[in-house]
């Protein structure tokens, strides 16, 4: 037994497709009782497309964007929104941000790799991980991305003697451990004393190596950078932790005569994955973070540097949904149903990983109120193989295809070939047209790799 035990006095509740409101696409819609995305009807796509299938509603990725950029640079002319890639990449959705004037964030050498194929600007480009191995930061210094943000002192040697035998200089941050917790999952925090990212602040150790970024060649100190989580509904721990990077600031002011020109605030901003949750929304996110910035400059007497701020999730999440065909029901009395589809862990892992959860519907039925509490299981080995659990759904029959929403961030990007498994396509659908980005992965695919 590895799913969590079935609540079976939990009651449907009743709701129809509309009223799921903030978990939705932007442009979703309900006609004749299918469900529509893009002006696209999502049951004529999964029978055209098979199944399982990623789909994104452009116009609320472009939105969601859009109200990023609006919403820092409104607040603080000198800002910029990058994209944190690992939440959802494809080429597709690397034109789209490109086209919307936002930043990208790689944490490793793929991820760069498909930002230099699509001919995304490198000046634009900001580089992570906590042990990006020496040839990713020579493929990164090569590349001439914008920043590198550095997340140790080892590390830190390593970019200078590349940019050193490169005979180029190379812009850093210095990432740092603030020691707050935030408010989610364990697994996703990671501002906490006790975590594998960035420079703590024990000890004084990353005022320490302040100095050892200032001496090295060839590299610039021009910021500093925190991510302190993910999925989070307030901005009360970013704050808190502003303000230990903030006063950080003051103390490389005072002590060296240096004021840093930039800060990165991080990602972690949550999305809404069932009716129940309520994160604050992007504009007063951007009004938190800038005020938190703003009001610690003057409390520690810093100049209000340039704001970054880091988003995967929120520009993502709400924009994607799953579409899959029921193959198989199983009721087991008393203990739950079970729906099975034709997808589940290798397309999203973040039931089993995190038990998360979301809101399903039928695409056909999209006109129906749910009327049953199911678990929506995957078709792999694993008993924790789970999409959703315990949730509402209209009730169900062989042959349905459901739409699971919110999975436009870490699904396709954390897929597997489990059970060899192909990855769905993906599909971006805009003003009634649906276009494949990333087709279904073939069964040559999977085997490409292997010599006979
Ligand atoms: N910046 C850095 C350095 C990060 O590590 C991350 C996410 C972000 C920005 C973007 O955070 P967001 O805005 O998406 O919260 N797989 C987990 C999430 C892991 C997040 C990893 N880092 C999940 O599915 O919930």
């Amino acid at each position: 037994m590895a799913l969590p035990l079935s609540d079976t006095t939990k009651q449907a509740d009743n709701l129809t497709t509309m009223e799921l409101g903030a978990v939705l696409p932007k442009t979703a819609e309900v006609k004749e009782g299918h469900l529509f995305i893009g002006g696209v009807d999502m049951v004529h796509l999964a029978k055209e497309q098979g199944t399982a299938l990623y789909v994104f509603d452009e116009a609320d990725l472009r939105f969601r964007m859009n109200s990023y950029r609006e919403a820092f640079q409104s607040r603080h002319e000198n800002s910029a929104v990058i994209f944190a890639s690992k939440a959802f990449l494809n080429k597709a959705v690397l034109k789209v941000l490109e086209e919307e004037g936002l930043y990208l964030d790689v944490s490793g050498g793929g991820e760069l790799a498909i930002a230099q194929a699509c001919g995304f600007p490198m000046e634009r480009v900001v580089v992570h991980g906590n042990n990006k191995t020496p040839r990713e930061l020579e493929e990164a210094v090569a590349a001439g991305v914008g920043c590198i943000v550095v997340d140790s002192r080892i590390e830190l040697a390593r970019i200078s003697e590349i940019a050193a035998a490169k005979g180029v200089s190379q812009d850093i941050y210095m990432r740092i451990t603030p020691g707050v917790a935030a408010d989610t999952h364990v697994y996703i925090q990671t501002g906490c004393e006790d975590s594998k990212f960035g420079f703590n602040m024990r000890d004084d150790w990353a005022f320490n190596c302040v100095k050892d970024a200032q001496e090295a060649p060839n590299v610039r100190l021009k910021g500093l950078h925190m991510h302190i989580g993910s999925q989070i509904f307030t901005a009360q721990s970013h704050r808190e932790a502003i303000r230990v990077l903030v006063e950080l600031m003051a103390r490389i002011k005072s002590t060296y005569g240096v004021e840093l020109d930039e800060l990165d605030v991080g990602g972690g901003l949550g999305v809404a994955y069932t009716v129940g949750d309520a994160p604050i929304s992007i504009d007063e996110f951007a009004q938190e973070v800038v005020s938190a910035v703003k009001d610690f400059c003057a409390e520690f007497d810093v100049k209000v540097p340039r704001i970054l701020c880091e988003p995967g999730r929120s520009l993502v999440a709400n924009a994607g949904v799953t579409l899959y065909t029921v193959g198989i029901l199983k009721t087991l009395p008393g203990i739950r149903k079970y729906v099975a589809i034709d997808g589940g862990m290798t397309d999203n892992i973040r039931t089993a990983l995190y038990q998360a959860n979301y809101e399903p519907i039928i695409a056909n039925k999209a006109d129906l109120p749910r009327t049953e509490i199911v678990t929506l299981c995957g078709k792999h080995c694993e008993s924790s193989d789970a999409v959703v659990l315990d949730m509402s759904i209209q009730k169900p029959d062989l042959g349905d295809i459901v739409c699971v929403f919110a999975t436009g961030a870490y699904n396709h990007t954390m897929a597997s070939n489990y059970n060899g498994q192909p990855r769905p396509p993906i599909v971006f659908v805009k003003d009634g047209v649906a276009r494949v980005v990333t087709r279904r992965e073939t069964y040559a695919d999977i085997m490409a790799r292997d010599l006979d």
